[in-house]
Order: C-alpha cells, then structure tokens, then sequence
C-alpha cells in the first residue's frame, strides 16, 4: 500500500486527477473503473478541466462502474447513472456506447448479474479503479459481513450505509435497501487501485484499513491489502480525525 496523505479534499482531488492523467498520457485507451459518491467529484471535476483544455482525451477510453442502486430508474437524480453523467460523463470526450454503469430490477435481477459479469469480463483489467470507503469499510457496496462476494451480486445496504446515503434524499425511507455491486475479484482485476477518503467521518474506517493485522471481512476495505499496487489518498481529517 502507498499512503498519501494530503492537506485537504482539494489536494486529494488533485493527486488522484494528476495520477489519472499519467495513466492516460502513457495509455491513449484507458480503461476505467469509476465510483460514485462525494469523494471522486472533485477528481472529476479536474479531469474534466483538463479534457476541456486538451490535455487528456477519452475518446478511446472505456468505463466500468462500480454499483447502483436496486430499482431505481436511470433519470432518477439520485441513480448512480444519473450521478455518474452529470459529474463526469456529459463533460468529457468519452463515447456513450464505451460508459458501463449497472442496473438492476427485482424481476431481473438474476439476468442483470449475469449481463454485468459479462460486460466486466469484455472488457477486461482496468488501469486504475477509483473507489471510495463507506464509514463501515465498505468498498462499492460490498458490507460488513461474513462473506464477501467474488462478482457482481445484489446486496442488501447496512443501516449505516443507509444513513450516510440519507443526505442524497428527500428522506431515510426513500433510500434503497438493495444495490447491484461490484465484487471483490473484479475491483481487484485492475492494475492500479486508487482509494479516496476525506473527512473525519472516515477516520476509524480508515485507520482500521491502515492498522488491521489481518484481513477484517468487517471492515471489507482492508482486503485492498492484498492488491500490489493500491494507493491510499486521504485528507488530514480523515487521517487524523
Ligand atoms: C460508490 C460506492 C461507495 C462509495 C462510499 C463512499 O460508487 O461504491 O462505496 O464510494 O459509500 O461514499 P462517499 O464518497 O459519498 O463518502
């Protein structure tokens, strides 16, 4: 694992867009795993600067998102697509038919698993997968539990998943209680993994990841543990509390 700790989100923002932009100056067909959530947008937002001033170009790049939630529909401001084409996609060069975001309904739930594994598999090992951490560890939406899945499954959310969720939402009670996620093996299918955490509500989640002696299945993100080439970047509050 490399550490970086910076100053502030935008520091973090800026390390991770700068490490982005080297892997794009050397690799003219990136492929991406992208996240969603408050710690990627400023990222986002400079990489998007830098596209618009010519210095990095999607236009042979490839996308895969991490998760979204269960039954929600794609216009829906608080979908994952939505999310993902308002802070990202509708602003860079990225051709509509190379983004992958997953989807999920409860009547096809099974097929949509199925469908995800298989864009996953086509498109291959990514360059670098961005990720995010829940307060509770969690990696996409892979929770505390006792089992990890491997692929692409549907997870039932934590309640504290839920609440932190809650901000997104008019209230607690719209929030999903199911999401589509990402399993471990395929965050893993990825030559660099970059992990984004700002703020003290992130401070034990991330302590735990730096400290634990072992693989934590309670805290999923100490797994990233085991990939050769994971970045860490955080912000002084998330470090220090
Ligand atoms: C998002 C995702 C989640 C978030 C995590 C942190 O696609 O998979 O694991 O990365 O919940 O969310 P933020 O960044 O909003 O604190």
């Amino acid at each position: 694992m490399r550490l970086i700790v910076c100053k502030n989100y935008d520091e973090i923002s800026k390390k991770a867009s700068e490490l982005v932009k080297n892997i794009m100056l050397e690799n003219p067909n990136p492929i991406f795993g992208f996240a969603t959530g408050s710690s990627p947008i400023g990222m986002y937002e400079n990489l998007i600067e830098m596209n618009k001033k010519g210095e990095i170009d999607f236009s042979n790049a490839v996308s895969v998102n991490l998760d979204e939630y269960m039954d929600i529909d794609e216009d829906n401001p608080q979908s994952y697509h939505y999310f993902m084409h308002d802070n990202l996609f509708s602003h860079i060069n990225i051709k509509k038919e190379n983004v992958h975001i997953p989807s999920a309904s409860s009547d096809t739930f099974e097929e949509d698993i199925k469908k995800y594994n298989e864009v996953l598999d086509s498109v291959g090992t990514r360059d670098v997968q961005i990720l995010g951490i829940g307060r509770n560890g969690h990696i996409a939406f892979n929770e505390p539990n006792d089992k990890l899945n491997l692929r692409t499954n549907i997870v039932d959310l934590k309640k504290s998943t839920i609440e932190a969720n809650s901000r997104f939402f008019e209230k607690e009670e719209d929030v999903p209680t199911k999401a589509i996620s990402m399993g471990l093996e395929d965050i893993f299918n990825s030559k660099m993994i970059i992990l984004l955490a700002s703020g003290a509500k992130k401070h034990d989640a991330i302590q735990n990841l730096i400290n634990s002696p072992y693989l934590d299945l309670q805290n999923p993100s100490t797994t990233l543990h085991l990939h050769n080439n994971f970045v860490l970047i955080v912000d002084e509050d998330a470090y220090n509390g």
